[in-house]
């Protein structure tokens, strides 16, 4: 059996993004041929400035939605990070394996971190050593696959070579793990600003898709996307990204080929029409099952609380042994 893990970060409401290029993809792996975990990882959320309750009210809201998405928590372990305390307790172990120079090379530590300097504020510690805490979310269930958008690839790459490095120094102990992304909308670019990532960290509302946006909100983002002045419907992700990016979501949501698709267009016009549809008719259904699990929260905290208990079962040997191999006394 592989085993599969990947998480959610609750620092703002999840996105279309978040839901192409994970989520739907977390309830797809199949069941007969994959063990799989999925993780609300609130540490995370703590390493930029951060409202403590509404870190709390979007970690059930994600939680919520991994389970909307799709999940179903008899067969996949669905919790909350700070639950299972073998995360942070691993996450220390990986920073003596780690180096300053690679954490500091990390793109989004240079990103979020030029960032918080330019609102005048400092950057959390945590922040730089935030690709540890990632690789021992990962590493601590002996983790084959981590699926996970294009973003999060580097990040996946530095868990690797922990995990190798750390075999290498001190005796085998961790599954070496891999990053698979989605063939299209692997990174899904805000529809005001097709160069950058929508994210959901971000500020600018009418460029993202949010997995809660009432249908005519979602028309209205699809229909105003930025595009450009040239001529028919081509897929080029460099010189025109913003079609690029629609063609995609297209694509992801009914199936098929961006660049296939973009022959059957004439005018941005109609293909920004039937992308919108399409992007509603797949948040339907997560919407639907949004709204009915949100009627009864003591449903999810049973989830949760049941998915914590079977995580902390399943990631304690495994950080035991990297406890003892490191070189640390046995309690
Ligand atoms: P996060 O919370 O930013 O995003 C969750 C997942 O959504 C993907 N994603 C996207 N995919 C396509 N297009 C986009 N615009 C887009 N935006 C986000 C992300 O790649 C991710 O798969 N560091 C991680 C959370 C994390 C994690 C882990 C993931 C912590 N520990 C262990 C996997 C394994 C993050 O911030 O993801």
């Amino acid at each position: 059996m592989t085993r599969v893990f990947s998480g959610v970060k609750p620092t703002g409401h999840l996105t279309l993004g978040n839901y192409l290029g994970a989520l739907r993809r977390w309830a797809e792996v199949d069941q007969h041929q994959a063990d799989a975990l999925f993780c609300v990882v609130d540490l995370h959320a703590l390493t930029v400035d951060h409202d403590p309750a509404r870190v709390r009210r979007l970690s059930r809201q994600a939680a919520t939605l991994l389970l909307a998405s799709g999940l179903d928590p008899k067969r996949r372990t669905v919790f909350v990070q700070s639950h299972v305390d073998e995360h942070a307790r691993l996450s220390y172990l990986l920073e003596c394996v780690a180096t300053d120079g690679e954490m500091r090379r990390m793109i989004q530590y240079k990103e979020k971190a030029a960032r918080e300097q330019g609102r005048g504020g400092s950057v959390r510690l945590s922040l730089l050593t935030y690709p540890a805490l990632m690789a021992a979310d990962i590493l601590a269930y002996d983790t084959d696959e981590v699926p996970v958008g294009e973003d999060q690839t580097q990040h996946v790459e530095l868990a690797r070579d922990l995990a190798v490095r750390f075999n290498h120094r001190y005796g085998h102990t961790f599954v070496v793990p891999r990053a698979t992304a989605p063939k299209v909308a692997a990174r899904v670019m805000n529809l005001q600003d097709p160069m950058s990532k929508m994210g959901k960290s971000d500020d600018s509302g009418p460029g993202i898709v949010y997995l809660l946006d009432e249908p005519e909100v979602v028309r209205k983002k699809v229909m105003r996307a930025v595009t450009d002045s040239g001529q028919g419907v081509v897929y080029d992700r460099e010189e025109r990204p913003g079609v690029a990016n629609l063609l995609e979501i297209l694509a992801a949501c009914e199936g098929g080929d961006p660049e296939a698709l973009s022959g059957a267009y004439a005018s941005y016009g109609a293909l920004k029409k039937d992308t919108a549809e399409a992007v509603v008719e797949v948040l339907r259904p997560v919407q639907e099952r949004h709204r009915e699990l949100c009627a009864d929260p003591g449903y999810v905290d049973g989830v949760l609380r049941a998915g914590a208990e079977k995580a902390r079962e399943m990631a304690r040997p495994t950080v035991d042994a990297a406890y003892r191999a490191i070189g640390l006394l046995p309690a």
